[in-house]
């Protein structure tokens, strides 16, 4: 079945859907987006990455594309359209169409795009385990607005793909910051500890539930960055994000992290995360 993409009003074959040349989000990537989970045909957690997404249109000053009652109507068209019931729901909002120039155009009009594809929560695959590379950061000074100039998470990304790994943690100033698409954790003697949120990271909605799901559960969590050495050191490591949840991490830059095997802490945080996702008995 083809799928549907969402365009500025229109609803058309994704193979047919374009957006033009002088789109600042092409030019500038002078744009920001979000990637939601639809697993049994819910989006999940639609309300934190609305939130979100609003917070990294205010961080550009970037004009809303529409209400957010108007933007549930598209979503839901699109999958509805694309008739999954599990995907990973791409949308991207750019300040729209203007002669090329690197101020904001006089009266911009945000460009809305939207697309889906078929995706499988949870697969078996990552349940064993993911080895893990780093790098140094490269990125900007604004890493808590999640905008579509990824071309230092690209090349890191590029960089895990090379070495036969899942994902590249990047380091900064001595410090894991997060992954190339992901948020970064290790476990020490039970508590799990995170890079603390400020503009370094991007504030993963994976991240926050699980955090709440740590607090409500007896799992002691300590915001704080962690040293590469901390990794090679540590009991346990995953990583978290919306397009993969929670994987366990097994090795680091080609040292085995705690058994090289998933830890408890690891599998009991996923279980809690699956259950948020899919209910007790999904
Ligand atoms: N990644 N850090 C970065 C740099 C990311 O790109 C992402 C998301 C995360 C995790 O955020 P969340 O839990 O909200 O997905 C952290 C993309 C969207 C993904 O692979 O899902």
């Amino acid at each position: 079945m083809s799928r549907v993409a969402y365009v500025d009003g229109c609803y058309s074959d994704l193979r047919r859907a374009t957006v033009p040349i002088e789109d600042r989000g092409l030019q500038f990537a002078d744009s920001v987006y979000e990637v939601i989970a639809l697993v049994a045909g819910q989006l999940v957690d639609f309300d934190l990455h609305l939130a979100r997404l609003k917070r990294s249109r205010d961080g550009l000053g970037l004009p809303a594309p529409m209400t957010d009652a108007g933007l549930r109507v598209v979503l839901g068209e699109v999958v509805r359209r694309n008739r999954l019931r599990d995907g990973l729901l791409y949308l991207q909002v750019t300040r729209g169409q203007a002669p090329r120039g690197h101020a904001f155009p006089a009266a911009p009009r945000a460009s809305l795009m939207v697309t889906l594809r078929a995706w499988t929560p949870f697969p078996g695959s990552l349940a064993a385990g993911v080895p893990v590379v780093s790098t140094d950061d490269l990125r900007w000074r604004r890493c808590d607005l999640k905008t579509t100039g990824l071309l230092p998470n690209v090349l890191a990304k590029q960089r895990a793909h090379e070495a036969d790994a899942f994902e590249c943690w990047m380091v900064k100033a001595g410090v894991v910051t997060e992954g190339a698409s992901s948020n970064a954790w290790i476990v020490r003697d039970g508590s799990v500890h995170t890079h603390p949120l400020c503009d370094d990271v991007l504030g993963g909605i994976t991240r926050e539930v699980l955090l709440e799901l740590a607090a409500a559960n007896d799992i002691e969590v300590v915001e704080r960055a962690f040293r590469p050495a901390d990794v090679e050191t540590a009991d346990e490591a995953f990583l978290t994000s919306t397009s993969s949840f929670v994987v366990p991490v097994i090795a680091f830059d080609g040292s085995e992290v705690g058994t090289g095997a998933p830890g408890p802490v690891t599998c009991r945080l996923r279980d809690l995360y699956r259950n948020h996702v899919s209910g007790p008995a999904g």
